[in-house]
């Protein structure tokens, strides 16, 4: 069977997607819906059973727990078993929006969703779809991101159906995601508060609430506090290498280095893109770090329907609005480590 996908820009179209998406969760089933940071698959976050599919549906491991989405601040605090301060300073500055707060779980949340872990993630996303559907259903959502385990993330209704299009009746189109990369997540269940993963809502801003945070690196040992912070696990299907270079020669010698062949590389530059000649294709991204964030995950799939077999990207800037965007680079790079699922 084909996947649909479900158009949303006209008032009808969205509202007859909304009934359509709220009445499957409603019958415990799991839908590919858009959000700002990156499409999720969404399941009724109260129904095990219906949290279960989603692992199956992506290949994902028990042991990663799923982020659940909620539509106001009072649906978050059903969700948690304590609602401190700090979490209302947050959810107050950043939401609706990209951060997710780690938090002590309640009891309606099953097992499956915090992989039996005793904390719970929260999210109010700012999409006005998946708000819509939450509003409507009543209920929040579980969803990870709707792409198969360790595949790089979808910004697109298109990416959804290249990577799970045979398991899913239909995928909602809400457009191109505007954030483009997943949500910061911020563990509020210690002190002081950890990044777990940092996102486009980074360090400098957490900051600017609190006044103290700690910053961790992702957790590669022992018991992990948040498994998709493991290295290696945004990865394009090409081998992609992060790289300076000064000028043309420059990017060509290192490249001839590491016996890269340049016809079947694709390069993504923000400042000195090399003439396109040699080089299978040449892709430039903005040189803003929100800008190229919300362009990111969609040149790496486009480099993957290219089939190349290298990518090369352009190193960024090593400060905190580029931080996230390092961060997935990094994974997405073979020299990220071992793979995380
Ligand atoms: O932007 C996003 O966060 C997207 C959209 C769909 O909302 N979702 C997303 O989900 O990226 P996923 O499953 O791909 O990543 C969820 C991250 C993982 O790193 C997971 O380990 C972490 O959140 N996580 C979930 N629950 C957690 C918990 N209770 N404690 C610590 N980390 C948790
Ligand atoms: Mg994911």
């Amino acid at each position: 069977m084909p996947c649909e996908i479900l158009a949303t820009d006209t008032p009808e179209r969205f509202d007859a997607a909304v009934e359509r998406a709220v009445a499957a969760l409603r019958a415990g089933e799991v839908v590919a819906l858009p959000t700002e940071t990156v499409y999720g698959l969404a399941a009724n976050a109260w129904n095990a059973d219906a949290v279960r599919r989603i692992f199956e549906i992506k290949g994902r491991p028990a042991h990663n727990p799923v982020i659940v989405h909620v539509d106001s601040p009072e649906l978050a605090r059903d969700c948690v078993s304590s609602w401190p301060e700090t979490a209302e300073k947050f959810a107050r500055a950043f939401w609706p929006g990209p951060l997710t707060l780690v938090l002590p779980r309640g009891e309606r949340i099953p097992d499956v969703v915090t992989a039996g872990g005793e904390t719970v993630a929260v999210r109010l996303p700012s999409h006005p779809f998946i708000r819509a559907v939450i509003r409507e259903a009543g209920f929040p959502l579980a969803a990870p991101s709707a792409n198969r385990s360790n595949e790089i993330s979808p910004t697109t209704a298109e990416h959804v159906v290249a990577s799970l299009g045979d398991r899913l009746p239909f995928v909602v189109d809400g457009g191109l995601s505007q954030v483009g990369i997943e949500s910061t997540v911020l563990d509020l269940s210690v002190h002081p508060p950890r990044v777990l993963r940092p996102g486009m809502i980074h360090q400098n801003a957490l900051r600017a609430v609190l006044g103290k945070l700690d910053d961790v690196g992702p957790e590669t040992s022992g018991k992990l506090k948040s498994p998709g912070g493991l290295p290696r696990h945004y990865a394009p299907k090409a081998t992609l290498i992060v790289l300076r270079w000064e000028d043309e020669a420059d990017l060509l010698d290192q490249a001839r280095r590491r016996g890269i062949d340049p016809g079947r590389t694709i390069v993504i530059a923000h400042r000195r893109p090399p003439a396109p000649g040699i080089w299978m294709e040449v892709h430039l991204i903005p040189h803003d770090a929100d800008a190229y964030g919300r362009a990111l995950y969609d040149e790496l799939h486009r480099c993957d329907a290219a089939q190349a077999d290298w990518i090369i990207v352009e190193a960024v800037p090593p400060t905190p609005e580029w931080r996230a965007i390092a961060d997935r680079l990094h994974r997405a790079s073979h020299a990220g480590s071992e793979a995380a699922e």
